[in-house]
């Protein structure tokens, strides 16, 4: 199996990079495991103290569960992934299986931060944009798709979103073997990223 990691900061468009990948690559075995369902559940903690927690640091992602999976996969286990709500900021109790495949993308802000779950990747991604580029995203998402108003939404990128950047997220693009740019075209970074995925898939 070969597993990839893609990080990047919130807004910079992972989620279009590995669509991408995924309409390249034009393979069956295709697995892509998120960091959004691996959050804490907080469930002991009500709504609003839910709400003030800081969602960019990575004491805030159950990374033993993460990596636990990642093993469990590579090992041809399923395991069966926990899904996460933005709405209630807690797990929904339901679970997802996920049997194991050819190509495992595990991606979201923080995974290349974490000593360990590193090891797991054979293959490790960055993908840039802009702060600006990022924070205009983030406006649009939250406020269309996660029922946030632009006050919070901004309140939070510049108390938590921002440092959390700076100080963690940011500094992972240095355990990156490929950048790649996502403001305006950028076929030719995910050419090459796909040439890579494949011609490892080869040895593999
Ligand atoms: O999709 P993306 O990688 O941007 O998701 C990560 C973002 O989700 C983090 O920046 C974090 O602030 C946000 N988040 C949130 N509410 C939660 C959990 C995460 O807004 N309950």
């Amino acid at each position: 199996m070969l597993v990839i990691g893609i990080a990047g900061g919130t807004g910079s468009g992972k989620t279009t990079v590995v669509d991408k990948i995924i309409q390249q690559l034009d393979i069956e075995g295709m697995n892509i495991l998120s960091q959004d369902n691996y959050y804490h559940d907080n469930h002991n903690l009500t709504l609003v103290e839910r709400e003030a927690l800081n969602y960019d640091h990575p004491k805030s992602i159950d990374f033993d569960l993460l990596i636990k999976h990642v093993k469990a996969l590579k090992n041809n286990e399923p395991i069966e992934q926990p899904i996460y709500s933005f709405v209630t900021h807690s797990r929904t109790g339901d679970h997802v299986t996920v049997e194991p495949k050819n190509v495992l993308v595990v991606e979201g802000i923080l995974v290349l931060t974490n000593k360990e779950l590193l090891k797991e990747f054979d293959l490790k991604v960055f993908v840039h944009a802009d702060s600006d580029e990022r924070l205009i995203r983030r406006i649009r998402r939250d406020t269309q798709e996660r029922g946030r108003d632009l006050n919070e939404v901004l309140h939070r990128y510049q108390t938590t979103l921002k440092p959390m950047h700076q100080e963690f997220i940011e500094p992972s693009k240095n355990e990156a073997d490929l950048i790649i740019p996502n403001m305006r075209q950028n076929s030719v970074a995910i050419d090459f990223l796909t040439t890579v995925i494949k011609n490892s898939l080869r040895k593999h």
